[in-house]
């Protein structure tokens, strides 16, 4: 039987964030309007020094987005058309897209059952080649086995690059999320584990030289606004309004990741078991933050179809390959296997740490009813 309290939820709340927290938000937002300093300035640099710390960097370079973060990383490290770069198949479109602007030529990889990067897939490319990268993502927030990719790329030397949007208050084997690899670029999009009300990226990294660089590239290649401009840059200062919004915010980011904790282990409990649905599986020996709640099913047009009457929100992470995108056609000359059946059969959905129990018990009880009907047909 379905619950009778709640009857829908929705996929984001960042309203009710707000709401929970106006007056500390409005506070912020008041008093960097009032100072006049409303890109870059305290509130940036107070926001960077603690996602360093958070990260387990020396440095971070805030910008204006996730994608700004990749983009003005691959030009501090000289990524150009030389350049070979692995990427996953299977991520968020921008993991691999700044790698067009950069000239770079994308090596796409088959992800493996927690939707990684797969090593075992990438073959015989070798630094020793010509200069070659390669980002990995720790996707859907769950961490990767940093330990194994970081000696296969130094066997190899292939320079590695962690695409951390999605990892914020994750665990990989040995680092938090964004301390992998020369330097990692992180999003704080809405949907994010530290959601930004706009947009904001950073990237982290212990090399203090490259550190500077993006710095500069930032903010149209010079080292302030007095000095000559030495590399081409980019306007991705960030927002000082954005950034006093998500120093209030990280306050209670671990309190939100009990949250997220909480209704993913209610999920696992009811949805573990299932016949035909299978949750999202955890890399032993790391710790997911949960941003995104992946289930995979053969029905999963008909699960959706489903929970949309009955007003739940989900969505489909990825239903496309990024080979797949028609601007990547190129180079997209082979199969991969296990991400287009993860496109296929992939439903998110939704745990944001402003639902309430109700709220998640009403989704429970509407996909135990799709699974129920199911074995009865
Ligand atoms: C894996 C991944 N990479 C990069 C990005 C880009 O971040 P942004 O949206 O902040 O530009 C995202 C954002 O969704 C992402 O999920």
């Amino acid at each position: 039987m379905l619950s009778t309290h709640t009857q829908n939820a929705r996929f984001l709340q960042l309203d009710r964030e707000f709401e929970e927290h106006r007056e500390r938000y409005l506070d912020a937002v008041s008093a960097v309007i009032s100072s006049g300093q409303v890109v870059g300035g305290d509130e940036v640099a107070r926001f960077e020094v603690e996602i360093a710390e958070r990260s387990g960097r020396a440095h971070a370079v805030a910008v204006a987005s996730g994608t700004d973060a990749m983009q003005v990383l691959l030009a501090a490290l000289g990524i150009d058309r030389d350049w070979k770069v692995l990427v996953p198949a299977y991520s968020f479109l921008a993991t691999a897209s700044p790698l067009l602007h950069a000239g770079a030529k994308p090596v796409f990889v088959d992800v493996d059952e927690h939707c990684h990067l797969d090593l075992l897939d990438v073959g015989e490319i070798s630094g020793e080649d010509g200069p070659c990268a390669m980002v990995v993502a720790g996707l859907f927030g769950n961490g990767l086995d940093s330990a194994a990719i970081e000696s296969f790329c130094a066997e190899r030397d292939i320079l590695l690059i962690e695409d951390a949007a999605q990892s914020f208050g994750a665990l990989h084997t040995d680092h938090p999320g964004g301390g992998l690899g020369i330097a990692s670029t992180m999003s704080f999009a809405p949907t994010k584990t530290l959601p930004c009300f706009g947009n904001m990226g950073a990237v982290v990294t212990d090399d203090a030289p490259l550190a500077e660089r993006l710095r500069a590239i930032r903010c149209h290649g010079r080292a302030g606004s007095a000095n000559p401009a030495l590399i081409a840059g980019y306007n991705s200062m960030p927002s000082a309004v954005g950034a006093a919004m998500l120093n209030v915010s990280l306050e209670f980011h671990d309190q939100r990741q009990l949250r997220r904790q909480a209704i993913a282990d209610r999920y696992n409990r009811a949805f573990s078991g299932v016949l035909g649905l299978a949750i999202p599986s955890v890399r032993s020996g790391s710790t997911t933050n949960w941003h995104k709640y992946v289930v995979t099913l053969d029905r999963r047009d008909d699960l959706q179809a489903f929970l949309g009457k009955s007003r739940i929100v989900t969505q489909i992470h990825y239903p496309r390959l990024i080979p797949e995108e028609p601007i990547f056609a190129s180079h997209f000359n082979r199969s991969f296997p296990r991400a287009e059946r993860l496109s296929r059969m992939s439903l998110t959905l939704p745990l944001h740490p402003h639902l309430t129990d109700d709220e998640v018990g009403y989704v429970v009880d509407c996909v135990l009813a799709f699974c129920a009907d199911c074995r009865q047909q």
